[in-house]
């Protein structure tokens, strides 16, 4: 696919996040949405509609069409292994959005037929795909924060009971990104020990609030929040927010940096980063991985890491304890 001029995706799934992704694709010179296939057709006829583009009766109809050569798998967790192989086995490129799978086993099948048909599968790891979090692996990679002594990724976005129940609790939905955020710019943890609670839900039983202690392989110690039970309306509120502090220095990253004051799909204000970092993301799996053929910037082998971190979570939240990696 190499030099090839356009490519073409399709979406299997067309909830909230494929609007972005939509606007992502719009974005990338040469590529254009060829069609979607969603389950339910009220939903499939407005997106097509809205998008502009095809809308398939089934999902093999969409992998098979020889227009298309990605495909976006935008479903619920719980259907990503299935429409992953199917996409894969018709010989297409996939962008498969996060948490990748429900397990290990999951995600190791996904890299298993991805190898072996020589395909890329990109998680969506969309948060590492800015210029802010690239600069700050940069300089962590080359010593120019001197020795890492902490790193925060802190996340406290109110989401209505209704949108939340449509998601795992936030140990799955929020945590998955910060564990391949950490993973990217600092590496594995050694150990960790997770809480978790659930404060604003009247009826949904998962949890809506989590935090997770962490020891990293040089000492460092590392810290993660994700919270959809309130937003953080304070000075600088940590939103989303990274922090990486070495004793020769440190960096920031946060969704802070660029508000638009309109209601985003369902955030209280619009974070442009949100977005942008989605289309960073699109446009490196279009032009560095199917055009260049070059390797996502966090892989299958990190999604199954962050899996492992997440699950190690879950142990150390049932058992009461600190859990090695
Ligand atoms: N990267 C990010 O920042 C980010 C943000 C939000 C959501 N997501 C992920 O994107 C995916 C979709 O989330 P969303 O917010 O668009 O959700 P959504 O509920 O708006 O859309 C999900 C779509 O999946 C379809 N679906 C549900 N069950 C299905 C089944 N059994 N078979 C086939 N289709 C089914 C629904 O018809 C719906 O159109 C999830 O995996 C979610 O974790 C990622």
């Amino acid at each position: 696919m190499a030099g090839k001029e356009s490519i073409g995706v399709g979406f299997i799934g067309a909830g909230d996040i494929a609007i972005l992704h939509d606007k992502a694709v719009k974005r990338c010179h040469g590529a254009k949405v060829v069609g979607l296939w969603n389950r339910s057709q009220d939903r499939a006829n407005a997106r097509a509609k809205d998008f502009g583009c095809k809308n398939y009766a089934t999902p093999e109809e969409l992998v098979n069409d020889p227009a298309i050569d990605a495909v976006f798998i935008l479903t619920n967790l719980e259907t990503h292994l299935e429409y992953t192989k199917l996409a894969l086995k018709a010989g297409k490129h996939v962008l498969v959005e996060k948490p990748v799978g429900q397990s290990v086993a999951e995600i190791e099948e996904m890299k298993q037929l991805a190898d072996a048909k020589n395909l890329v599968c990109l998680p969506g790891h969309n948060y590492i795909y800015e210029a802010s979090m690239a600069r700050t692996k940069q300089l962590a990679d080359e010593g120019d924060l001197g020795k890492i002594v902490s790193a925060y990724v802190m996340y406290n976005i109110h989401h209505p009971e209704e949108v939340a129940a449509r998601y795992p609790g936030v140990v799955r939905q929020i945590l998955t990104h910060h564990s391949y955020i950490l993973l990217y710019l600092l590496g594995k943890p050694k150990k960790l020990c997770a809480m978790k609670a659930t404060l604003h839900y009247k009826e949904y039983t998962e949890e809506d609030i989590a935090m997770v202690q962490m020891q990293m392989e040089n000492g460092a110690l590392a810290h993660f929040c994700a919270s959809f039970a309130a937003d953080d309306h304070a000075a600088d509120p940590w939103t989303v927010m990274v922090k990486v502090i070495g004793t020769a220095g440190s960096t920031r990253y946060s969704y802070r940096d660029h508000v638009e004051i309109k209601p985003g799909l369902v955030h209280s204000q619009t974070y442009t980063a949100y977005q942008g970092s989605v289309m960073n993301e699109v446009k490196y799996f279009i032009e560095n991985c199917i055009r260049r053929g070059e390797k996502p910037l966090s892989t299958l082998e990190d999604a199954i890491t962050a899996q492992k971190m997440i699950e190690a979570c879950e142990k150390s939240i049932r058992e009461n304890s600190v859990v090695t990696l």
